[in-house]
């Protein structure tokens, strides 16, 4: 057995990974190393990383710049208690963080993940009505969301296949439509509502889907006059995923509060942020202990995962990042543009370094597409790792990606076009559109 093959069944006896049925998918390819680019299994196969590992790498796998930064600091101080002590990484993060957010931001709050970083905006976000003794308890979010797991998290995000097991358990929440026409269907009276969240711009895991800013704009000016706090969920689209820093700075109205993670860190570390304004913090201070923000987990503001997250924004915030973001995406544009009329590929899309289109199959433009198997296969095959939802592919790479690598990834998407005509693609004999 080769040394994959072994790793693969050692896997399978004691792993249980996550979104995966592992009655039908029970063997993972197991990684060893990472570059650039490109993640290898044992036997040396390489695999262009083209989905940045769920959206988190931003300049490459084991960048020797991060990876100094974390042996140095885990070899100063690893872990020490968040509440009582402070350190001088958490201190830096906060405040570099802040210079490069809208400038309303004035706190940073530390948890663990974008799902954590959730829970904390929306228990700030209502906490901040109670305390201001006004019954704001309704809370809005968008159609398609998708905010994260964990129980606050999976209730903002809309009601699919991966929350159908705990719906009787979710809180309500009222979804706006997604605009249609340029025009978004929002409730008339916006008084009760405390709170709004939304993934600005593109919104991932709801299959890439993409709104326009001045649409986003519009949302935030009606929020704001209704005095209704808007939470940016900027764990995707965060550190210049959709060309600029964050998708926020494509509009001039600024959210009450910003969610980060994914690639805070680079892709290294986890590690999440809760931003927000000096009304919100303030309104907690008080000598009433009861109107504490009661929320912190054992390893919040890890220092290791600073330190990895101060180096990645020294590498982020070089001219060469911005340069490579700008080079993604003018390529990507290149790209759509061939692509576009391709009688297999619809709705192709484009924010900054993010490529998104469909691929035309006779079921619905969803997750439970019976096409995305295949589709996963025949990029895996050809040593790349694409992890289509359903039916619509998507292409985030890190930005150290190379030019070449994107001709790799074009040329199999190219390849793709050709394959859907045959007969081994007629999943259910009616591929073709
Ligand atoms: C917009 C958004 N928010 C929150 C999350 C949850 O982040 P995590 O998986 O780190 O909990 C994700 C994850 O994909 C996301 O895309």
């Amino acid at each position: 057995m080769s040394e994959a093959e072994t790793l693969s069944r050692e896997d399978q006896q004691y792993i249980w990974h996550p979104y995966t049925q592992m009655k039908l998918h029970p063997l993972a390819i197991p990684l060893v190393r990472g570059s650039g680019t490109l993640l290898y299994d044992p036997s040396g196969k390489a695999y262009i990383d083209a989905i940045s590992s769920w959206w988190v790498n931003l300049h490459g796998h084991s960048h020797p710049h991060i990876a100094r930064e974390i042996f140095k600091q885990a070899s100063t101080l690893e872990h020490g208690i968040f509440a009582g002590f402070t350190h001088p990484q958490a201190i830096r993060l906060a405040s570099r963080l802040l210079a490069i957010l809208p400038p309303n931001q004035e706190k940073i709050f530390y948890t663990d993940d974008g799902s954590t970083a959730v829970e904390v905006a929306l228990k700030m976000a209502l906490q901040f009505w109670q305390l201001r003794g006004q019954p704001r308890r309704k809370v809005l979010a968008l159609e398609h969301a998708y905010h994260g797991d964990t129980f606050g998290a999976m209730s903002l995000s809309a009601r699919s296949l991966f929350t159908a097991a705990f719906s009787d358990y979710l809180f309500g929440v009222d979804f706006i439509p997604l605009p249609r026409n340029g025009i978004w269907e929002i409730p008339a009276d916006l008084s009760p509502y405390g709170a709004l969240i939304l993934e600005p711009l593109v919104q991932g895991s709801g299959g890439m889907l993409m709104y326009e800013a001045d649409l986003l704009e519009q949302l935030l000016i009606r929020c704001r006059e209704a005095s209704v706090l808007v939470i940016a969920d900027e764990v995707m689209t965060g550190f210049g995923r959709t060309g600029r820093l964050f998708a926020m700075d494509h509009v001039a109205e600024k959210p009450d509060l910003i969610c980060l993670s994914k690639g805070l860190t680079g892709g290294t570390m986890a590690l999440g942020v809760t931003s927000c304004t000096a009304s919100i913090y303030d309104a907690f201070l008080s000598s009433d202990r009861s109107r504490t923000l009661f929320h912190g987990h054992s390893y919040t503001a890890n220092p290791i995962a600073c330190a990895a997250a101060n180096a990645s924004l020294d590498l982020l915030l070089t001219g060469d990042c911005g340069r490579a973001i700008d080079r993604i995406g003018s390529r990507h544009g290149e790209f759509a543009e061939k692509i576009q009329g391709h009688p297999h590929f619809s709705n192709i899309r484009r924010k900054g370094t993010i490529l998104a289109f469909d691929v035309v199959t006779p079921w619905p433009d969803d997750y439970s597409n019976p096409l995305r198997d295949q589709l996963y296969e025949f990029f895996i095959r050809r040593g790349i790792l694409i992890r289509p939802l359903g039916n619509t592919l998507y292409l985030m790479p890190p930005y150290c990606i190379t030019d070449g690598e994107l001709n790799r990834v074009y040329q199999a998407i190219g390849e793709l076009g050709e394959d859907l005509g045959k007969d081994s693609w007629a999943l259910a004999g009616s591929i073709r559109p």
